[in-house]
């Protein structure tokens, strides 16, 4: 059964996107994160500060694992580090998969993160400043990763409707 990956850096857009997809496709949507707390009963930060992001990693692994298994069609948004951690990466190639690779520049990313960074454990104790220098060292960092989904959105400058329209073209 077919999988549609949205996929790219925290406050890209993923879930945003990949509700309204869902809306127009009638194809359900599960976000990992949710997922996740859902399996590990804490929040992403709770679990980040109880047992730590290794901890996290696995279960974001295995529970993509799982996600890609099921037998039914899911539009899946990712974390923003799901590509970058074990084979993941590997994976948004795999067989009925589409990825996409939702582009944002570090200036539409700090945007957006800057006043909503309190649930996102990597950027909640940093001043706009250093924010900025980590947005920037580490989307560059994680680019290699993005670049291997099938299909690249930028989505700097464009609305919901915009973008959901560009995928729609990509599913037709
Ligand atoms: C993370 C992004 C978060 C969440 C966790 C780690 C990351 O997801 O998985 O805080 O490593 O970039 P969002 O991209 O949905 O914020």
């Amino acid at each position: 059964m077919r999988k549609i990956i949205l996929l790219g850096y925290m406050g890209c857009g993923k879930s945003t996107i990949a509700k309204t997809l869902s809306n127009t496709t009638k194809i359900p949507f599960v976000d990992l994160d949710k997922s996740i707390e859902e399996r590990a009963n804490l929040t992403v930060n709770e679990i980040f500060e109880q047992d730590g992001e290794i901890y996290f990693r696995k279960l974001e692994h295995d529970i993509f694992i799982e996600l890609l298994n099921s037998p039914e069609d899911l539009i899946i948004g990712l974390g923003g580090g799901t590509p970058c951690y074990a084979n993941n990466h590997e994976l948004l190639n795999g067989d009925a998969v589409l990825s996409i690779y939702l582009k944002a520049s570090v200036a539409t990313l700090f945007d957006r993160l800057v006043a909503n960074k309190s649930k996102r454990p990597l950027i909640a104790d940093k001043s706009e400043e250093e924010m900025k220098e980590f947005i920037a060292k580490h989307l560059f960092d994680r680019s290699y990763y993005y670049n291997q989904a099938q299909h690249k959105v930028n989505v700097d400058g464009r609305s919901i409707e915009q973008t959901v329209n560009e995928i729609l073209n990509l599913l037709a």
